[in-house]
């Protein structure tokens, strides 16, 4: 059966590392969460002090980059987990401080460089599903399968709000709202790489879709890529 990559981009909080890590579990691919990786970086940079909430040591980041050792492992019922230096950071990551930092941190481009580099090799048998921002735009630019995945701001903030609500955390949507606005705002403004749909990629825009509607649609889309 002819191996493919699949690419998934998007804005945040669009549902995209769900809608992949399905697919990929589906069809017995390897499935890369690149947000996990700019946000391991972004806790690197802020536990060494590189990287404060006003503040970012472009020159010390730039220095260590390097010095970053990525990897995912799977735990006990087969999830990847993101290790950073050897560390399991998969529940740090997800906090929004780290969030805001990833979206900093991904404006520098010797960080770019050097993830993208990682990516690339992750992806050389193919066989992988890839969501991020880049993916289909500057990591594989010749990925058979693009998709590119978005909803509406407020319904984004909706579904943060409610995830967060659901994990017992306190949160005001105007603020969850605010966010979402800002990330998408520095997503497709930074200088390196933006955020952009790459001219043959597949939008799907899961506003009004259900999550099972979402998946149908991908699953036909892998389908009539492999036959072709
Ligand atoms: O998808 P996420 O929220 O986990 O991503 C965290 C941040 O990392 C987000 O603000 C954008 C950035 N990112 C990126 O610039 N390129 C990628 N391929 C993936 C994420």
């Amino acid at each position: 059966m002819k191996r493919i990559i699949v690419a998934i981009d998007g804005f945040s909080s669009c549902g995209k590392s769900t809608m992949a890590r399905k697919l990929a579990a589906e069809v017995g691919y390897v499935y890369v969460d690149t947000g996990a990786m700019y946000r391991a970086v972004s806790l690197f940079c802020l536990r060494n002090g590189w990287m404060t909430a006003e503040t970012m040591d472009e020159a010390a980041i730039n220095a260590h980059v390097g010095r970053i050792k990525l990897e995912f492992r799977l735990n006990d019922s087969g999830k990847a987990e993101m290790y950073l230096n050897g560390e399991n950071v998969e529940h740090e990551i997800r906090t929004l401080e780290v969030a805001n930092g990833a979206s900093r941190v991904s404006t520098l481009g010797a960080v770019r460089r050097e993830l993208v580099r990682q990516q690339q090799l992750m992806g050389e048998k193919k066989g992988i599903v890839m969501d991020g921002r880049d993916i289909g735009t500057v990591v594989f630019p010749e990925a058979e399968l693009k998709v590119f995945l978005t909803a509406s701001p407020e319904i984004r903030a909706q579904r943060r709000y409610d995830e967060l609500l659901g994990k017992g955390e306190q949160a005001v949507y105007d603020e969850v709202l605010a966010n979402v606005v800002e990330r998408d705002e520095r997503d497709q403004n930074r200088a390196e790489s933006p955020l952009r749909k790459a001219d043959d990629a597949i939008v799907i825009d899961n506003s009004d879709l259900t999550p099972d509607e979402q998946q149908q649609r991908l699953r036909e889309l892998f389908q009539q890529k492999i036959s072709e």
